[in-house]
């Protein structure tokens, strides 16, 4: 049966800054939520309204948001919070549907770390009727615009390996909902043919657009794609015979993406490589692990570093909450109160200043505490 949502006037009014005084100082949203999960003013929540499996290990998700969900650009992620055993997990998930799809479903496709936990736990759990906290869309790994495109006249290359095929999935199916005329190969590669989720409508989408090409790459089934193993120049040589036209939005798994990077960077084309990591930034090893020891002022355990300060908090038997693990997410946010970290991804050196840090990107330089 379809939920019941308050009419857009009625939930206008409860996210007034009069009702958040007034219910303060949890505000409307924790009272609203008693009632329906989905009701909230604030905070942005989905509904699953289909559940499919597409692929051994994965799932697909259709999600209705709520009133508080602002739309996304093709390509952009959310986190989104999965309560398991009462305890609320944040990870990022890019959203793979057209943004110009007029029925404000949004799609998601996981695939299960079998050593994860949320991911594993959606795979395996997810029914309709489920209730997932979102973040507003974010990232800016996002298709250009059809002006951007137009002016430029590049030839798109979309490269994709296993699940990191949903951000790409949702630039092909916008530019397909964009009427895009221009040059596109879609290139996505898997160990077999089994294991490529939207394999017929990728072969759909692709007949949408003139000019399109899909190239299918099967690691491990020789002869039965269009590219045998793993890419390489030979590889970019069927893609496109000129990589100097090309802008490339590439996302999968970090072997694929290190090539991918390598060959254009060979070619002297690094800035063509346009890119979405699912996993953690490569880390400069030289400040990778720190050189100092970090006191965890509120857990009492004070412990050498071992890498970045989460790192260090797991391998001293803490737990803090984390999403991304990547510094994009925020949930592992905690207050340093002395000492200096360093950004591994940025490479900057903080203040020495009571602060907010990520603990998933930083390292300590020296003795740091932190409120954890
Ligand atoms: C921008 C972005 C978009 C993404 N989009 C998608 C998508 O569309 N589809 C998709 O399937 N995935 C996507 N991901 C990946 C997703 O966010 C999760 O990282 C993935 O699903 C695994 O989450 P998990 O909870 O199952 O695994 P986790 O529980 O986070 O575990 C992941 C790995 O870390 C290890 N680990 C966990 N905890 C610890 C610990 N305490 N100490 C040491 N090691 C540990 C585990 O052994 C495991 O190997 C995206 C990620 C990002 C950053
Ligand atoms: S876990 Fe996402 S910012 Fe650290």
């Amino acid at each position: 049966m379809a939920r019941f949502a308050p009419p857009s006037i009625v939930r206008k009014a409860l996210a007034s800054d009069l009702v958040d005084r007034l219910t303060a100082p949890h505000g409307i949203d924790r009272y609203l939520e008693l009632v329906d999960p989905t009701w909230t003013v604030r905070d942005i929540r989905a509904e699953v309204v289909a559940v499919e499996r597409q692929t051994p290990g994965t799932v697909t998700l259709v999600l209705r948001p709520n009133g508080s969900w602002t739309g996304f650009t093709a390509g952009q992620h959310v986190v989104v919070g999965v309560d398991i055993d009462g305890v609320v997990h944040d990870r990022c998930f890019s959203l793979a549907g057209s943004p110009h799809a007029g029925d404000g479903l949004l799609e998601l496709t996981v695939k299960a770390n079998p050593k994860g936990r949320v991911s594993k736990h959606l795979v395996e759990h997810a029914e309709p009727g489920l209730v997932l906290r979102l973040s507003a869309a974010q990232g800016d790994f996002v298709l250009p615009s059809a002006l951007e495109r137009t002016a430029s006249g590049d030839d798109l290359v979309f490269i994709s390996g296993g699940s990191g095929i949903t951000p790409v999935l949702s630039m092909l199916r916008s530019l397909v909902d964009e009427r895009h005329v221009g040059r596109v190969t879609f290139v996505h590669y898997g160990f077999t043919a089994d294991d490529v989720c939207y394999r017929d409508e990728l072969a759909e989408l692709i007949g949408a657009l003139p000019g399109a090409r899909l190239l299918i790459g099967l690691t491990d089934a020789p002869g039965e794609g269009d590219l045998d193993g793993f890419f390489g120049p030979e590889h970019l040589a069927i893609i496109t015979e000129r990589p100097e036209r090309a802008q490339v939005y590439l996302c999968g798994p970090a072997p694929l993406m290190a090539s991918v990077e390598r060959v254009f960077a060979d070619l002297g084309l690094a800035d063509h490589v346009h890119l979405e990591r699912f996993g953690p930034p490569p880390i400069d090893p030289t400040i990778a692990v720190g050189d100092g020891a970090v006191a965890f002022a509120r857990s009492g355990v004070t412990a050498p570093s071992v890498g970045t300060v989460l790192e260090t908090a797991e391998a001293a038997g803490l737990s803090p909450a984390s999403g991304c693990r990547r510094g994009i997410c925020g949930t592992c946010t905690r207050t340093k109160t002395s000492g200096q970290v360093r950004n591994v991804v940025s490479g900057e050196l903080s203040a020495t200043d009571a602060e907010p840090i990520r603990l998933c990107v930083s390292v300590a330089c020296g003795e740091v505490v932190v409120e954890l």
